[in-house]
């Protein structure tokens, strides 16, 4: 059943993560769900502008719908992720998303709350809620590559501003991390201080950590060995996220791991078979490979087992 992001935040603040999933496909929808009704999480579906564009806009909103069928007992929100302002527009107005993220994050402070308040004014009105976000993660955005040495943590005095100027419902904070499966050159890591600073100016308001792909050692290890070339590749601790839950991050965004379980299988398939090309044959161990995914990284979370929590405090 889709859901407001609003409402699993409200269930899961301070105590676990909501994992936010990016799709782009079937495959990645089915491992998707599998993987949360496997391990009893509510979950997000990301979709960027980039994934609506990959085949139809039109195309994953009827997967999502069917998934729902397939797996009546799964309690999920949608969300647009990293979109501009005319394409939360279209979101908005298409009576399918549950929250839109407006990202005018490499704007200055006043045109980021200027851009950030006309999106929440046209969002609140038909009940949907939105992301924004304050800072600069490092790493490529589909619209905005950002340098490391550019990368800005949020100012925590400026969060408290932004939130109470644009009424916007979570913020995605810059803590350390960056997109991709290149994180953290040297020896950076989260910046709990910020983010305990945050909270406590912006009390009970969900905090949003994006790039908090994990980019396991041994997935990479395994892609480089069947073929594949990724070198250095490194991401966040997974067991880091119930501590960042503690400090009121509600909504954990992770795309990349998700592509790396996608290479590792396709680049292994192939190599030990190079007489197939049924290109259903490795799909099938993807979505096996990816739900198995998904239900561990929902413990890391903590949102595994939480489904019948979410569904009795939501009265479902
Ligand atoms: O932060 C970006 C997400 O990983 C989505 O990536 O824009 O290539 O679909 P994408
Ligand atoms: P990763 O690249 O670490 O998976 O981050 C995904 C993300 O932040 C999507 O918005
Ligand atoms: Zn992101």
């Amino acid at each position: 059943m889709i859901v407001t992001t609003k409402d699993l935040f409200k269930v899961a603040y301070g105590k676990f993560a909501i994992g936010a999933y990016n799709i782009n496909n079937v495959e990645q929808c089915m491992g998707l769900f599998k993987g949360c009704m496997d391990s009893q999480a509510p979950f997000i579906i990301q979709i960027s502008k980039g994934a609506r564009k990959y085949t139809a806009k039109e195309m994953l909103e009827a997967v999502i719908r069917a998934a729902d069928k397939v797996f009546p007992g799964a309690v999920f929100a949608v969300h647009l992720d990293h979109g501009d302002e005319a394409t939360c527009y279209d979101c908005i107005n298409s009576g399918f998303y549950s929250s839109v993220m407006i990202d005018a994050s490499h704007e200055s402070f006043e045109k980021n709350v200027e851009i950030t308040k006309r999106v929440v004014d046209k969002a609140h009105a038909k009940n949907i809620s939105v992301e924004a976000e304050l800072g600069m993660l490092g790493g490529v955005e589909e619209h905005v590559s950002v340098a490391e040495s550019d990368a800005k943590l949020t100012n925590p005095n400026d969060a408290e501003k932004f939130v109470k100027q644009t009424g916007c419902d979570c913020l995605a904070c810059a803590i350390g991390t960056s997109h991709g499966a290149f994180k953290f050159s040297g020896t950076q890591g989260l910046h709990f201080d910020v983010l305990e600073e945050i909270q406590k100016r912006l009390p009970n308001f969900p905090l949003v950590m994006h790039g908090s792909s994990s980019v396991p050692q041994d997935e990479v290890a395994r892609i480089n060995a069947a073929g594949g070339s990724l070198k250095g590749a490194k991401g966040v601790d997974a067991d880091q996220f119930l501590k960042a839950a503690e400090l009121g991050v509600t909504k954990i965004n992770i795309d990349t791991d998700g592509r790396l379980v996608w290479t590792r299988v396709h680049r292994e398939f192939f190599k030990q078979h190079p007489e197939k090309f049924d290109l259903r044959d490795p799909g099938v161990v993807f979505m096996a490979e990816y739900a198995k995914f998904i239900a561990d990284k929902n413990v890391k979370l903590g949102s595994a087992g939480q489904l019948p929590a979410v569904k009795k405090a939501l009265g479902i």
